[in-house]
């Protein structure tokens, strides 16, 4: 169980580029990261408004003359103190991710990126060839991977209390952009533009989520090809897509269907999880992240509740909460931020040993979101044929 007991050496000077009062995720971050003492939150350029950033940050009690008012500000402030931050979160629209993170590593600074990490996996591949020349950590924040009951899964997955797995059942969808996009916010405007959000809209949006979670949960399978169907159902969205359907098949034979969609009116379910065997299915979902479903074939169906003893060591490791008490994606966060601290305080000391078996979602984590994006616009844009995956 974890319970805010220190298990790096000192916390991270922490720094957010994005995030801003504006922003989304950004309090998302800062759930994560200074909820075990891990981070400190120093610095920061929060927001494209330079003025509302600096108030912003300085209401979250970072220093004035800390708050900058762009990210190559802080790079350089940061790096002429002797405090300056080790660590930054990139929060800011897809385009941007690149630079900042390798304006970051080049400055030596670990970075912790959003999803999907970049437009394609050429860019992924010099930055971790980057990152690696430098010894610094890309972390990656897939959000609710970090659930005890997601590691549950992996954990009956890997000792065959599933048997085979023969289906994968995948969803991500909501009803948010159902209607056309006049008036729409600015993060709708920089997610169905091309330039600003790269070569999908949900796919790379809330299908990265579902393709990274099961990763997670099948390790031993191998993607080995895919077919993709995508649309738009708002027409100014295209070539981006509101709406996409992925066939996809493994090396072992099994089979997968993925949807997602933000056009999927009046559907609060979100994300949706079912991974069958040959002799039982999990199934899990964010809306009900407490309860895991397991059904073995001939036997009545079970749930199973997160913290319980009867869970396996893996998940109950990374239980925050306990039985009884409801946990959901600000521990996910949590864990997430923690993981990627114990890999960033590792590499610091150069602990090579528990880097190897150190779990924490980083730069391949990303990069094979950005590759699976690449094999589905590959795909849709032949017209949903059959690609390869690698
Ligand atoms: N992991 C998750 O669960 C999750 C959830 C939502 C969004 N995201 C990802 O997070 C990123 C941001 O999404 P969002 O929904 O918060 O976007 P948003 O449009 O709501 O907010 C973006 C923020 O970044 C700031 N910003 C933009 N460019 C900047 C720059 N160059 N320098 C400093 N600040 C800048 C804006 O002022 C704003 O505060 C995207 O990549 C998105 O895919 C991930």
């Amino acid at each position: 169980m974890i319970n805010g007991e220190r298990t790096i050496s000192r916390p991270l000077r922490w720094a957010m580029v994005g995030g801003g009062r504006t922003g989304q995720v950004g309090y998302k971050h800062r759930t994560g990261a200074l909820r075990d003492g891990t981070y400190q939150l120093l610095a920061g350029a929060f927001d494209l408004d330079a003025a509302r950033g600096r108030d912003f940050g300085v209401r979250l009690g970072v220093a004035a003359d800390r708050c900058y008012a762009t990210y190559e500000e802080l790079i350089k402030g940061e790096a002429g103190r002797a405090d300056g931050v080790e660590v930054v979160s990139v929060a800011t629209p897809n385009f941007t991710h690149y630079e900042i993170t390798k304006a970051c590593l080049k400055a030596g600074l670990h970075v912790i990126c959003e999803k999907p990490l970049f437009f394609t996996t050429a860019e992924c591949d010099e930055i971790a060839a980057l990152a690696k020349e430098k010894n610094l950590v890309v972390g990656v924040t897939y959000g609710f991977t970090g659930h005890p009951l997601v590691h549950q899964m992996a954990a009956m997955v890997k000792k065959s209390l599933l048997g085979d797995i023969r289906i994968v059942d995948l969803a991500y969808t909501h009803g948010f952009n159902a209607g056309d996009d006049t008036g729409a916010g600015e993060a709708v405007r920089w997610r169905t533009n091309p330039k600003t959000a790269g070569p999908t809209f949900v796919l790379g949006d809330i299908g990265t989520h579902l393709y990274y979670l099961s990763e997670l949960v099948l390790p031993h399978l191998k993607l080995e090809k895919l077919l993709c169907d995508r649309k738009a159902f708002i027409p100014t969205r295209a070539p981006l897509e509101d709406h996409a359907t992925v066939l996809m098949h493994y090396d072992n034979g099994a089979r997968a269907r993925l949807w997602v969609s933000s056009v999927d009116a009046g559907n609060m379910g979100s994300q949706r999880y079912r991974f069958v065997g040959s002799k039982a299915s999990v199934a899990w979902s964010d809306s009900h992240p407490d309860q895991l479903v397991y059904e073995v074939q001939g036997e009545p169906g079970r749930i199973l509740h997160h913290g319980m003893p009867y869970l396996e060591p893996e998940s109950l490791a990374i239980d925050r909460m306990g039985a009884l008490h409801t946990e959901g994606l600000g521990d996910s966060w949590s864990n997430i931020y923690l993981w990627i601290a114990e890999a960033i305080d590792a590499a610091r000391r150069g602990d090579a040993a528990f880097l190897k078996t150190h779990h924490y979602p980083g730069i391949h984590a990303g990069t094979e979101g950005v590759r699976w994006l690449e094999a589905c616009v590959r795909s849709a844009d032949a017209g949903a044929a059959w690609v390869d995956f690698h």
